[in-house]
């Protein structure tokens, strides 16, 4: 094939192009807390998926860190019935026996200073035996109190310092602190160990393509960008709801709550992708900045009794069973003042948005799981039309479907057929399922590669992390001096208190 004419390069060889698959280069990855749910679900998969479409280098190199009293074929065991049960793609049997090269496990706790010995030794016998040059990530999946003492570790046993062109990064997983002084002392930690570049903190919804397609939807199309403002947005539901309680995570989630868990991180991150301005390139610190612009520019309402409302989930029928409430579930105390459901409304204080309220709300055993962002816009300022010809004529909304059914929604009135004027909603849908043949990566899968190649473009910084409990405290504060979550039947979609909320303001939430 000739190259392409006129323009001289060829885009099929511009290192540039990003539409070439990026394959990282010699690396290995090490994970502590290997045992755990996440990493059996997710990470373990997300390398082999990466493996199985060619992203990783031949030698590359996985260590699990754990407490159990494991051989390296026990390890891989695990690795393999967690691949089976939880990869994406199918299992081939070469993949395998490549990737089993590279797997070695280390037995220890994290205090364990033999342990740490034991791993710089195993990474030196990996660069020499799979050709890792030094280059290693490692994943903090780890219970949250644990995070300063593997970094600590790392320091003291020298297994972060970057040597002679290799490189040392961390992975944190969520939550990042508790509240603002949790997080800056994290950060104290974290940042005398490493430097920003070398800090990854993990929050998965980035790396999720519908995420990713907000940037695409707004920035590469002119027609949603000039009404995505103020003079025609009415306002913003930025929603993630689960259908599930908190299963078997009661020591996790007990005095963390659904706004601390999802408000501070997802939905915050949503918001200022939907907010923001169009950053000078997709770089990693010029998408920060801009959405650090948003996130500096929120403004609480004065009133945040009005204004916010937590919850907690009843007993009630889920998908046809009877549920326990969240009082009843294992290992919570019968008194738990913790937030099963929050929702909360914010304001952006800047040109683009002043006085169009965001909405932001999350809970578990609700309807049904679906998280999306709908931009709802203002009615019409005039309309020629009876008004019985418009009765059932919603607000037009552009809303972008994260998950599970994900893509976009365009709803708009259009006229009912045979009448001779009666106007009703209607969407437009772009579906990815029907639109691309390719099927979306997982984002464990787009994050862990980006991490190897050391694109930090879709991980919070910390700016963006302590920005995000800045907005959050008040509001827990808030809550921790005024009484008690409201009740809601689990099945439904959350307490009556946050109906009421949006009334107040003349609105409805939205019943995807
Ligand atoms: N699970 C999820 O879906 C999810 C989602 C988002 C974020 N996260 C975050 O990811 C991290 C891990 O979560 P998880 O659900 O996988 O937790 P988990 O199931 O409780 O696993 C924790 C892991 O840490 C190990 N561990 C704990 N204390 C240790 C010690 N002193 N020394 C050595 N190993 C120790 C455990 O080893 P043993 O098996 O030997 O006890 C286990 O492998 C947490 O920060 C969590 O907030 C999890």
């Amino acid at each position: 094939m000739s190259p392409v004419s006129g323009s001289g390069a060829n885009p099929l060889r511009d290192p540039a192009d990003r539409r070439l698959p990026r394959i990282a280069g010699p690396s290995g990855l090490v994970i502590f807390g290997v045992t755990g749910d996440l990493s059996r679900k997710k990470l373990m998969p997300a390398v082999y998926d990466l493996a199985n479409r060619g992203l990783l280098p031949p030698g590359f190199s996985l260590v699990g860190f754990a407490r159990r009293d494991w051989e390296h074929e026990d390890f891989a065991e695990v690795v393999h019935d967690a691949v089976k049960e939880h990869s994406r793609t199918p299992f081939r049997e070469e993949v395998w026996q490549q990737l089993i090269q590279g797997m070695r496990f280390v037995q220890g706790t994290f205090d364990d200073d033999e342990a740490f010995e034991r791993l710089r030794a195993t990474i030196g016998e990996l660069d020499k035996a799979q050709g890792t040059g030094g280059n290693f990530a490692f994943y903090l999946s780890v219970p949250p109190r644990s995070f300063p003492v593997v970094i600590q570790q790392l320091k003291k046993h020298g297994l972060a310092d970057q040597s002679s062109g290799s490189w040392r990064r961390a992975v944190i997983e969520k939550p990042f602190g508790h509240d603002l002084a949790s997080a800056e002392e994290l950060n104290k930690v974290v940042h005398e160990v490493f430097e920003p570049d070398q800090v990854f903190r993990i929050d998965h919804y980035l790396g999720k393509e519908t995420v990713q397609n907000i940037l695409a939807l707004r920035f590469a199309n002119t027609m949603f960008e000039p009404i995505w403002n103020r003079s025609f947005v009415d306002h913003v539901q930025i929603t993630m709801a689960e259908d599930i309680g908190i299963g078997g995570r009661a020591g996790y989630y007990d005095g963390i709550g659904a706004a601390r868990d999802v408000i501070q991180n997802h939905l915050l991150q949503l918001m200022a992708l939907t907010a923001m301005e169009e950053p000078a390139s997709f770089g990693a610190d010029a998408l920060a900045a801009e959405k650090e612009k948003v996130l500096g520019a929120v403004r609480l309402p004065k009133d945040l009794g009005s204004s916010t409302v937590r919850g907690q989930y009843a007993a009630g029928w889920q998908g046809g069973e009877k549920v326990i409430g969240y009082l009843e579930e294992d290992g919570i105390d019968a008194k738990s003042k913790t937030d099963t459901y929050a929702a909360i409304k914010l304001e952006v204080d800047n040109r683009r948005w002043a006085g169009v309220p965001f909405y932001l709300r999350t809970g578990k055993r609700l309807g049904r799981r679906v998280t999306e962002i709908a931009v709802v816009f203002q009615r019409a300022p005039h309309s020629p039309f009876d008004t019985t010809a418009t009765e059932e004529l919603g607000q037009n909304a552009v809303v972008i479907r994260v998950q599970p059914d994900e893509g976009v929604t365009v709803r708009f009135g259009s006229k009912v057929p045979g009448t001779s004027m009666e106007i009703r909603d209607v969407s437009m849908d772009f579906a990815y399922g029907e639109s691309f043949t390719e099927s979306s990566p997982e984002a464990y899968e787009r994050l862990i590669l980006d991490v190897l190649l050391g694109d930090a473009n879709l991980f919070p910084r910390t700016e963006e992390v302590e920005l995000s409990w800045k907005i959050l405290d008040p509001i827990e504060q808030y809550w921790d001096k005024h009484g008690r979550p409201a009740q809601y039947k689990s099945g439904t979609w959350g307490p009556v208190e946050a109906d009421e909320m949006l009334a107040r303001d003349g609105r409805s939430w939205r019943r995807p």
